[in-house]
C-alpha cells in the first residue's frame, strides 16, 4: 500500500517534513505582552498510525516521504485526509474530554487552522504554545518549525522567515503516546490528556526585544532588589530602563557583551509580599522600541536549620496538593474560571499553601497565587520509576526544568521547585536527582529545593513497599539519601489507606535523619462524596475524615513539621482508578468532589487551619 497517495495535497502542501528550523525558546512574561491568539476551534485528524510521519515502510525521512512524491502524484488531488473537511475542536483543551471517541486516545494527532497576519519591517513574530502533551511538531505554511518534548511547559518558536501578510496556515501535530523513556514515563495516577492544552498565540516583537529578566530581593539584606534583564540580538551596551513607580524607582542599565543589563537597588518603603499581604507592584522594563510591563512581589525564602523562613520569619505552609484537574466539567484544567475556582476552594479551606501536582500548571495558578497571597510548590513530573540511569532522560528533566523555573523565577508565590515524587531508592536516581536538584539552585539560588520522598516503616530497609512488615509497625523513618540534595524535605505516606488502619497515624512517630524542615508532602484516602457509613467503612466520606483527625494528631508530633499538603483539593481522572460506582475513573481521594461537592473531611481539615490547631500557631 503506497501510504503517499492516503496523504493528500491539502495535508502534503500544508506541511514538508525536513529537519525541524528552528529550536523553541521561552518568551518570559509573555502574558503580558500584546498577542494574536489563536485559541478557538482547530480542524482535527486522529492519526494512530502516525501515516503523517511515516513512509508506509515507516521511514521517518528527514525530509519527509512527501518528497518522495514525483509531481504528477503529488497532484492527484486530496483522498482520504483533507483538514478542510475534518472536524474542529477546541484549543485550549485536552482532546479526550471533548469528543467520546477520543476518551481513550493516546497517540499521534493533527491540528490544522488558517489565520491571518501581516508581518511589519524591523519585527519579529513567534508562535507561542502555553503547552502541547506531550511531543509537538509544528508547521507554518507547509515549513517545518520546531519540535516540542514535554507536555506542561510552554515554548516559543520563531516564524519571522515563513510568515505571509494574509491568510497563513499553522499545523501541528501532537503525540501523547507515553513512552519509557518520556518525563513522565509509561505509568502515571493521572489521565494523560493530549492535545493542546494550553493558550496558542502570535507575538510580534521589535528585532532587538526583552526575552528574559529576573528580579528578586536579596536574602543578604532583604533590601535589596536584584537581578537583569536579558536582550535578544541587542549589541553590547544597548541601553535599558526599568521603573516601579510606586517605588519611585527609575533605573537605568547597559547591557554586556552577552545582551545581559545588571540591576540592583533598594527602594525605600518596600511592602515585602506574604501570605497576608500578597502586594504587587508594577514594573516596566524598557529597551529601545521595545517595552515590557509585569506585576511582582518581592519577598525572600530560605532554611535556617529546620525553619522555613519567609522575609526572615519562620511559616508554616498550611496546604494542600492540586491537580489541574477542571472542576465541574473535567479535563485539563487552563481557564480563569478553573484557576478562580480551585485556588477559591484552597483560600475556603484556609490554606496558605498549594503544591501543584506532579507538573507545572497554567501560568494563570501562580499568577492567581501571587494575587491571592497562596505559596507554592511548582513541580515536574519526575514521577516514579523513570529511567535514571539514561543521560537522554535527564536532558529531558533539565529541559522541563528551564523551562519551569524560566516561566515561574518572577512570581513571588512560588517558594519551591520540586525535583521528584515517589522515586524509588536506588543511586542511579539519587545521582539523577540530586543533578536536577543542583541544576535548580543555579538557575535559581533564590528559592529551594524538594522532592516528595517514600518513607519506610524502621527495619524495613526498602523505602519502595510501604505494604512489607515493619519490625516497629509505629515508627516511619525519612533517611532516603536523596534528602541531603533538598533543602526541605518532602515526605509522602498513607497511613489508614495503603496501609494500617486510620487510628495507627495517631500511634505513628517519626525518626528523620536530616535537621531540615519537613513538609508532609501527601497524605489522605479516597471517599465517594455522599457515600456515608461507619469510620471504618473504606470509600465513606467518614473514613477519610477518621484518617484525617488522626493524621493531624501524629503531625503535631513531629517537631521539625514545618508544613503539609493532603492529597488532594479535587477527585481527578486517572486510568486505574476503576471500581465501578465508586471511582470510575476518578482518584476519589479529594476533599471536594468534580461537581464541588465538600466532603466531611474538608471541613476537618479547615478547621484545624483556621483554629491553627496543626503546626505552628503563627
Ligand atoms: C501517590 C502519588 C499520587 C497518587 C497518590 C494516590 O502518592 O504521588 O500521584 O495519586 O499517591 O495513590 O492516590
Amino acid at each position: 500500500m503506497n501510504v503517499s497517495k492516503l496523504f493528500p495535497l491539502a495535508l502534503s502542501a500544508a506541511i514538508g517534513i525536513a529537519s525541524a528550523q528552528t529550536a523553541p525558546t521561552l518568551l518570559v512574561d509573555l502574558d503580558h505582552r500584546e498577542a494574536t491568539s489563536l485559541d478557538g476551534d482547530w480542524h482535527y485528524i486522529v492519526d494512530p498510525y502516525a501515516s503523517g510521519l511515516y513512509s508506509f515502510h515507516r521511514e521517518l525521512k528527514p525530509n519527509g516521504y512527501f518528497q518522495d512524491l514525483d509531481s504528477t502524484r503529488a497532484t492527484t488531488g486530496p483522498i482520504e485526509y483533507d483538514f478542510a473537511k475534518s472536524p474542529t475542536l477546541k484549543v485550549p483543551g485536552d482532546w479526550n474530554t471533548q469528543k467520546d471517541r477520543l476518551y481513550y486516545y493516546e497517540g499521534p494527532f493533527w491540528y490544522e487552522r488558517k489565520f491571518e497576519a501581516a508581518p511589519k519591517p524591523g519585527t519579529r513574530v513567534f508562535f507561542h504554545i502555553g503547552a502541547a502533551n506531550y511531543r509537538a511538531k509544528l508547521w507554518v505554511n507547509g515549513q517545518h518549525i520546531c519540535d516540542h518534548e514535554g507536555g506542561f511547559t510552554p515554548f516559543d518558536c520563531e516564524v519571522t522567515s515563513v510568515l505571509k501578510s494574509g491568510q497563513n496556515s499553522a499545523v501541528i501535530n501532537v503525540d501523547n503516546t507515553r513512552i519509557g523513556d518520556g518525563v513522565p514515563t509509561l505509568n502515571t495516577d493521572w489521565w494523560n490528556y493530549g492535545g493542546l492544552t494550553r493558550d496558542v498565540s502570535l507575538v510580534t516583537v521589535p528585532d532587538t526585544f526583552i526575552d528574559d529578566y529576573e528580579l528578586h530581593l536579596s536574602r543578604k539584606d532583604h533590601k535589596t532588589i536584584e537581578g537583569y534583564v536579558h536582550l535578544d540580538h541587542a549589541a553590547p551596551g544597548a541601553g535599558v530602563h526599568l521603573a516601579i513607580p510606586d517605588l519611585k524607582i527609575s533605573v537605568d542599565a547597559k547591557t554586556d557583551a552577552d545582551g545581559r543589563a545588571v540591576f540592583s537597588f533598594a527602594p525605600a518603603d518596600l511592602q515585602t509580599w506574604s501570605p497576608e499581604t500578597p502586594k504587587l507592584y508594577k514594573l516596566l522594563i524598557g529597551s529601545g522600541s521595545d517595552t515590557l510591563s509585569d506585576e511582582m512581589g518581592f519577598r525572600t525564602v530560605e532554611v535556617a536549620g529546620d525553619e522555613i523562613l519567609l522575609n526572615g520569619k519562620p511559616i508554616f505552609l498550611h496546604g494542600i496538593c492540586i491537580h489541574a484537574e477542571a472542576p465541574y466539567r473535567t479535563g485539563r484544567a487552563y481557564s480563569e474560571q478553573d484557576v478562580d475556582t480551585l485556588l477559591g476552594w484552597t483560600k475556603e479551606l484556609g490554606a496558605n499553601f498549594v503544591r501543584l501536582a506532579h507538573y507545572p500548571h497554567d501560568e494563570r495558578m501562580t499568577r492567581a497565587a501571587d494575587r491571592m497571597g497562596i505559596l507554592v510548590w511548582s513541580e515536574i513530573p519526575t514521577y516514579w520509576a523513570l529511567h535514571f540511569d539514561d543521560p537522554a532522560v535527564l536532558a529531558k528533566a533539565e529541559q522541563q526544568l528551564h523551562e519551569e523555573q524560566r516561566r515561574d523565577r518572577n512570581k513571588a508565590s512560588v517558594i519551591l521547585w520540586s525535583v521528584a515524587n515517589e522515586t524509588p531508592n536506588n543511586p542511579a536516581r539519587t545521582k539523577f536527582l540530586t543533578t536536577l536538584a543542583n541544576r535548580a539552585r543555579e538557575y535559581d539560588p533564590t528559592r529551594l529545593v524538594t522532592a516528595a520522598l517514600l518513607v519506610r516503616n524502621e527495619g524495613h530497609q526498602d523505602t519502595g513497599d510501604s505494604h512489607a512488615k515493619p519490625t516497629d509497625p509505629n515508627v516511619k523513618v525519612i533517611d532516603d539519601p536523596l534528602g541531603a540534595a533538598l533543602d526541605v524535605i518532602g515526605a509522602n505516606e498513607y497511613i489508614g489507606w495503603y496501609e494500617k488502619t486510620p487510628e495507627d497515624a495517631a500511634r505513628t512517630t517519626w525518626k528523620i535523619a536530616y535537621d531540615k524542615p519537613v513538609i508532609m508532602s501527601e497524605f489522605g484516602g479516597d471517599a465517594k462524596a455522599g457515600l456515608h457509613g461507619g469510620d471504618h467503612d473504606r470509600w465513606t466520606e467518614e473514613y477519610q475524615a477518621n484518617i484525617f483527625r488522626n493524621q493531624l494528631i501524629m503531625l503535631n508530633k513531629i517537631p521539625q513539621l514545618r508544613g503539609m499538603s493532603p492529597w488532594l483539593l479535587m477527585d481527578f481522572r486517572s486510568p486505574s482508578r476503576i471500581l465501578p460506582g465508586i471511582q470510575d475513573d476518578f482518584n476519589r481521594k479529594g476533599l471536594i468532589a468534580p461537581d464541588g461537592t465538600k466532603k466531611e473531611a474538608f471541613f476537618i481539615l479547615q478547621k484545624a487551619y483556621k483554629d491553627n490547631a496543626v503546626g505552628r500557631p503563627d
